[in-house]
């Protein structure tokens, strides 16, 4: 069996991770962060969401941060800052913030594409189709993301056919990278696989991502059972923040220390230095007063710190 020689990881942390906060972060702070992110070698930082204040308040300060990770004078060459854009008002919104690229959010099941963005999926897409069209005219590149790919806080089980269904639209509408979300984690190495065999189906899976969350400790494993199938792509959160308040007890998204470390381990390159790694994520876990929940971050900070 041959695992890709290199993977690209997309942080997800300063939006996924800490929309979910209780407490607000300061807009200083997720900029720091993001900041000491882009010196890490990261290519891709998913930096904030363009959603309703009402619906998530966490991340009000979407056009402050974004201009300012976008005006910052750590920002790296190459290095891509795309935000969450739920339907056209968040599109122009973060167009004027001075967004390059955008991320549209699809589910595959209906009661949590209803709880989460208040439509359909098929209305959904239709709004979507609106956000592709208005970058397509700007030039700017969109990624989509598929929630509930193996199963749904409300409704069980997801079907992996229905997951393929919508990979593929959002594929054909001309999303360049279709991310596949265990929002709630509850995935195994058997079923995230039987779940990309569907999509792969449909989708090159070049143009497929994982975005696994680790609520049963599962994301690890089904990250190494989705590299077997080719997948190299894969979005990780620093210091394992995360969930979606939208998915009541799901935590976060696997740890990008842990994933660097196994791809370390498996001398697969990311391009990302794990020290600088360390400290964005020490930096957030200070700020947050808890430790970090990358097991990797915790025995290499404290290796360093009896060295
Ligand atoms: P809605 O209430 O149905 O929207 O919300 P509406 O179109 O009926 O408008 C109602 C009001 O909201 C109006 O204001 C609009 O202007 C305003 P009013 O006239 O009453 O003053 N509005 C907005 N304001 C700011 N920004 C906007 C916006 N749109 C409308 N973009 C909506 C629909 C989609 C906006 C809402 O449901 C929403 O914001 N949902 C986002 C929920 C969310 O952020 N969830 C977490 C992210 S997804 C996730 O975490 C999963 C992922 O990680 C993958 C995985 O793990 O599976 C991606
Ligand atoms: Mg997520």
């Amino acid at each position: 069996m041959r695992l890709p020689k290199r993977v690209k990881l997309v942080e997800v942390g300063p939006r996924d991770g800490l929309q979910n906060e209780k407490q607000i972060v300061p807009a200083a702070v997720k900029i720091e962060l993001v900041e000491r992110l882009s010196e890490t070698g990261l290519s891709a930082i998913e930096t904030t969401s363009f959603v309703s204040p009402h619906w998530v308040p966490q991340m009000s300060d979407h056009s402050e941060v974004l201009r300012a990770v976008l005006a910052s004078p750590r920002r790296r060459p190459g290095v891509s800052y795309p935000v969450l854009t739920p339907n056209l008002k968040g599109f122009d919104a973060a167009v004027e913030a001075g967004a390059q690229e955008v991320a549209i959010f699809a589910a595959a099941s209906e009661t949590f594409s209803q709880k989460n963005i208040n439509c359909r999926i098929d209305e959904s897409l239709k709004r979507f189709a609106a956000v592709l069209d208005a970058a397509s005219a700007l030039d700017l590149k969109v990624r989509a993301y598929v929630s509930c790919v193996v199963a749904c806080p409300y409704e069980g089980a997801v079907d992996p056919a229905a997951v393929a269904r919508v990979a593929r639209q959002l594929h054909d509408m001309g999303c360049y990278e279709v991310s596949l979300g265990d929002t709630i984690g509850a995935g195994t190495p058997a079923s995230v696989q039987r779940m990309i065999e569907a999509c792969a189906a449909v989708v090159p899976i070049e143009r497929l991502a994982g975005h696994y969350h680790d609520t049963y400790g599962m994301a690890i494993a089904n990250i190494y059972a989705s590299l077997e199938l080719g997948m190299t792509v894969f979005d990780s959160s620093i210091a394992g923040l995360g969930g979606c308040p939208y998915a009541i007890g799901a935590t976060g998204n696997v740890a990008s220390e842990d994933v660097v470390f196994l791809l370390q381990g498996l001398g697969i390159e990311t391009g990302v230095e794990m020290d600088k790694l360390l400290a964005a994520g020490e930096f957030i876990s200070r700020h947050l007063a808890r430790e970090p929940a990358s097991k990797a971050a915790r025995a290499l900070l404290a290796a360093k710190m009896i060295r």
